[in-house]
C-alpha cells in the first residue's frame, strides 16, 4: 500500500478529530479558541496541533508521577501558551512549568492564557533568549531536577538546547523535540537546501544514537521526536 500526500493529510485530519478534541466529554473548552484568540491580536500562530498537545498531556502525566518525579517541566519557546497549557494541565499539585520566550508581546499575551486557564500558579514564564535562560536554570536548578523538556523554538540551536538540558533531566526524564520532520523546509529535502533541515537532521541522528537516551520520532503533525533519558 502506497502512502500518498493526499492519504497522509487525511490521516492527520482523522488524528485530529479523534485524539486532539477540545470541546465536548474530555475537551478543553479554553483550548478551543486559543489559536483564534492569538490571531486576533496579531500574534503568528506556529503552534501544535490538538492532538499533538493531547500527546504533551500524555507524556507530562507520565513524566511528573511516581517517586523519582520532581515535577518540573521546561518548555523552549511559549509563544502564546497553547503547548505550555496542555503541559500544565499534565503537572501534579505544586508542580511546575518553566517556559521560555524572548519576544514581551507572545509572553505577554500567554500570561493572559495561563490565568484563564486556571495553570497560572503552575507556570513560571522565563523571558529572555533560549540559550541564556537554559544557563541559567542549569545553575539554578541543579542537576535531575526536570522531569520533561519540550524543545521548540530555534531549530539551529535544539543541539545546544540538548546539551544543556541533558544534566538537567533526571533519568527516566523525557526530551520531547517538536518540528522533527518539517518546518518551512522537509526533512527528506536534499542536505545543504536549508540550515533547520540540516540542523533537525543532525539533532535527530545525535539523540537517536545517544548512548544516554532511547529516542523514537511519531510522524504527527510537524514530527515529535522523544528520548527518554537512560535510568
Ligand atoms: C514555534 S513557536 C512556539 C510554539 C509553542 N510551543 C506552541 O506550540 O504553542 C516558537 C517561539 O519561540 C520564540 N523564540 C524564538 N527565538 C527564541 C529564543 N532565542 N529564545 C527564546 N524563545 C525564542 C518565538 O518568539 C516563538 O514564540
Amino acid at each position: 500500500m502506497t502512502m500518498t500526500p493526499q492519504r497522509w493529510d487525511e490521516i492527520n485530519r482523522y488524528l485530529h478529530d479523534v485524539f486532539g478534541r477540545v470541546n465536548g466529554e474530555g475537551g478543553d473548552p479554553q483550548l478551543a479558541d486559543i489559536t483564534v484568540r492569538a490571531r486576533a491580536r496579531g500574534l503568528p500562530t506556529p503552534t501544535v496541533s490538538a492532538d499533538v498537545g493531547r500527546l504533551l498531556l500524555v507524556l507530562s502525566l507520565t513524566a511528573t508521577r511516581g517517586p523519582d518525579a520532581a515535577g518540573r517541566i521546561i518548555e523552549v519557546g511559549t509563544l502564546f501558551g497553547h503547548s505550555g497549557i496542555w503541559l500544565a494541565r499534565g503537572l501534579p499539585d505544586g508542580g511546575t512549568l518553566h517556559t521560555i520566550e524572548i519576544e514581551d508581546l507572545h509572553a505577554d499575551f500567554a500570561a493572559e492564557e495561563f490565568a484563564a486557564a486556571g495553570v497560572a500558579s503552575k507556570v513560571r514564564q522565563e523571558r529572555g533568549p533560549a540559550l541564556e535562560v537554559l544557563q541559567r536554570l542549569a545553575r539554578t536548578l541543579g542537576p535531575t531536577s526536570v522531569d520533561m523538556v519540550f524543545l521548540d523554538a530555534v531549530k539551529t540551536e535544539y543541539t545546544a538546547y540538548l546539551e544543556l538540558c541533558r544534566p538537567l533531566l533526571r533519568p527516566g526524564g523525557f526530551l520531547i523535540a517538536d518540528n522533527a520532520l518539517m518546518a518551512d523546509w522537509w526533512i527528506d529535502d536534499p542536505p545543504g537546501s536549508h540550515p533547520g533541515r540540516d540542523a533537525m537532521d543532525a539533532f535527530n541522528r545525535r539523540i537517536a544514537a545517544d548512548p544516554e537516551f532511547d529516542a523514537a520520532c511519531v510522524p504527527a503533525r510537524a514530527g515529535v521526536t522523544i528520548a527518554r533519558k537512560r535510568t
